[in-house]
């Protein structure tokens, strides 16, 4: 299975996907915008999928929503119906130049081809303008959940420490501007897990038979847990968020 396949697998899913999936909360949305906060703001969600991060987004700017995948961009467009929703890539953005003051990228940055992305996110990025890269990460430093990372055989993806902050390749034309991580747990069921996790391009592309012997080992892991026996819980979530600032003046090369 390619990466590229995997990246353009969401779709068949998007309305699980839009029913799943956790949102971000608002302290992490504050927290990517605060170098350009105050004033109007022209925001974009690069890689909007079915517009969990756009929520939030919306209170906070104009928003533009950019997503490639046709079924997740009309689920974006039937539950926020006002947004500007548009067909893009983070390789080819529909933008002029220097016309946002913020793109964010929620649980979207490992799909993108990194150089062609950062020239265009330097392109429609003003000077001094914010790019952040957004992820939710189940917590694996609860035991429980590494426990079933264990059964479910999954790599653990949250950020134990500070060598591990920098998620994004450095680029000449932004400054590393911070990470911080923010809590935000999901309340769920045994049953509500499970849907989520059929969301995930690694359950979306794999062999039905071994994705469903991998959710019986979950459901019995979940079963014999007693955080999680009862049926409904919190599953810990961590938000990641890695912040960069464009640069005033890039080099040609870049934008
Ligand atoms: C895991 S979903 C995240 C969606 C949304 N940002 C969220 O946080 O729920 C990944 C999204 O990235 C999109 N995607 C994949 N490759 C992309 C690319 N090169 N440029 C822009 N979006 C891409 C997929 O279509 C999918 O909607």
């Amino acid at each position: 299975m390619t990466t590229c396949s995997r990246a353009r697998s969401f779709g068949a899913a998007a309305a699980a996907y839009a029913e799943h999936r956790p949102g971000y909360p608002d302290a992490a949305v504050d927290w990517a915008l605060e170098p350009v906060a105050g004033g109007a703001l022209r925001l974009l969600d690069l890689a909007a999928g079915t517009g969990k991060l756009t929520e939030p987004m919306l209170s906070r700017g104009a928003v533009v929503a950019v997503e490639p995948d046709a079924a997740m961009r009309a689920e974006l467009v039937a539950r926020f119906p006002d947004v500007d929703a548009r067909e893009g890539s983070a390789e080819a953005i529909p933008l002029p130049d220097g016309s946002v003051d913020a793109v964010l990228v929620g649980q979207a940055w490992h799909w993108f081809d990194a150089d062609r992305a950062f020239a265009e996110i330097a392109r429609v990025l003003r000077p001094g303008g914010v790019l952040a890269a957004i992820w939710n990460r189940d917590d694996t430093r609860v035991e429980w959940v590494s426990g079933m990372y264990e059964v479910g055989r999954w790599r653990s993806a949250v950020v134990q420490g500070p060598d591990d902050e920098l998620r994004l390749p450095a680029h000449e034309a932004f400054a590393a501007d911070g990470f911080a991580q923010f809590p935000n747990p999901a309340p769920t069921t045994v049953e509500g897990l499970i849907a989520q996790l059929n969301t995930h391009s690694w359950a979306l592309t794999a062999d039905p038979g071994e994705r469903e012997a991998t959710f019986e080992r979950v459901r019995a892991y979940l079963a014999g847990r007693p955080e999680t026996a009862t049926g409904a819980f919190d599953l810990p979530i961590v938000t990641d968020v890695v912040r960069l600032v464009r640069r005033e003046r890039v080099p040609s090369s870049t934008a």
